[in-house]
């Protein structure tokens, strides 16, 4: 199958309107050529969010990403700012940081050639008698990188909008929880056998909550009191307005910054491509996803908690007891999405219609086909 049919397939799926809109095609899902475009279409343009600046709170600090196929760093330099580079060396293209960590100087585990934390070549040991060879001409290649309320964005498009720019209906729609104060007390890795996108669609519709999570979630979700408002351009949300599961779900007594039902409304938020977050009046939990293939995903998951509850004696309760419920929430969308994509697998395999609670999903599907279709669908769409 080449690019064309998978793309093709998504596009006639997502021309029709919201009231008769299918799931999008297992092709889009299972289909290698269409990851490919993906990768190049979505991967290698978008502003990817990569963790919270808190998590690289001292000089030296860094993490590494997989960003479009490319081995990436971020660190903090030596005059506090956050920077991106080339995670590759410069001599044999080794790749020099693993995991995360700390770091005075970034030195090649091949042959220790040794860059500062601005990523210009500090040293290159016997180099001396190699003619030609001037370590100032050496230098890793720099990576866009911003924070935005807290969160680290890079991107390989030197061209493209500040992420503030892009992302400046959602601040306004957010500012009363004061997000970018919100403190990371966890940061993991894992992957899952499922596509991006499923994992991505299951995080963004609430549809799920009483059947796949009844052991743990479900019993708290009222559908009926959920808003699915249709999405902007760079991102889609919803709203679940409840009592919370968990006592931190609920603005803590010392937040004046919420009032009314907004003490207890959770925002659900997922910036296109690949950016998760629950954002609640007392913590928050976030996905960032990075595909591997079509049938795995690696995922940065991490979470923490508002300044209030940072503050309480009982802090490392609550965080504990969130933990322990995340993970558990954890276990079922994993049994639940691995399903999803064997299913897609198959031959008998086809989309069926979405739920009034699984708009932001019709989004997802309009925004994917926009990015890999090459061309203006506005137009296309128009022509009809
Ligand atoms: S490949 Fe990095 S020092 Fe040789
Ligand atoms: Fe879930």
């Amino acid at each position: 199958m080449s690019q064309a049919q998978p793309i093709a397939e998504l596009l006639e799926a997502a021309s029709r309107p919201f009231e008769e809109a299918r799931a999008m095609p297992p092709s889009a899902y299972t289909s290698p050529d269409f990851l490919a475009r993906e990768t190049e279409a979505i991967f290698a343009r978008e502003w990817v969010c990569v963790g919270r600046a808190s998590g690289l709170a001292n000089a030296g600090d860094y993490l590494t990403y997989e960003l479009a196929g490319q081995p990436v760093m971020v660190l903090r330099d030596r005059e506090g700012q956050l920077r991106a580079f080339s995670n590759v060396c410069l001599h044999r293209m080794s790749t020099l940081l693993e995991g995360c960590g700390n770091k005075r100087a970034i030195v090649c585990p091949y042959h220790a050639w040794t860059y500062g934390l601005d990523g210009r070549l500090r040293g290159a040991p016997f180099m001396g008698g190699t003619t030609g060879f001037r370590k100032e001409e050496y230098a890793l290649p720099s990576i866009r990188c911003e924070e935005w309320l807290g969160w680290i964005y890079i991107t390989l498009d030197k061209d493209r909008p500040s992420v503030a720019t892009e992302l400046r209906p959602l601040e306004d729609m957010i500012a009363r929880y004061g997000m970018e104060h919100y403190v990371e007390c966890f940061r993991e890795t894992h992957v899952w056998d499922t596509n991006w996108k499923v994992l991505a669609e299951n995080f963004m519709e609430s549809y799920h909550l009483p059947v796949c999570h009844a052991g743990t979630v479900g019993g708290h979700s009222k559908l009926e009191e959920m808003d699915c408002p249709p999405g902007l351009a760079a991102f889609n949300y919803h709203w679940i307005t409840k009592e919370a599961s968990l006592p931190i779900g609920n603005a803590h007594p010392d937040n004046t910054r919420l009032d009314g039902h907004w003490r207890k409304t959770t925002a659900l938020l997922t910036i296109y491509p690949s950016h998760l977050i629950t954002l609640t009046p007392g913590y928050f939990w976030y996905l960032s996803l990075q595909p591997k293939g079509t049938g795995q995903v690696a995922m940065v998951f991490g979470g923490g908690l508002s300044p209030e509850f940072m503050a309480d004696p009982r802090a490392a309760d609550h965080m504990a007891t969130l933990k322990t419920l995340l993970d558990e929430v954890n276990v079922e969308d994993r049994g639940c999405t691995e399903k999803v994509f064997r299913g897609m697998n198959a031959g008998a395999a086809r989309p069926g219609h979405l739920s009034y609670l699984e708009r932001p999903l019709y989004d997802f599907m309009q925004y994917i086909a926009d990015r890999v279709a090459g061309f203006d669908r506005s137009f296309a769409l128009a022509a009809e």
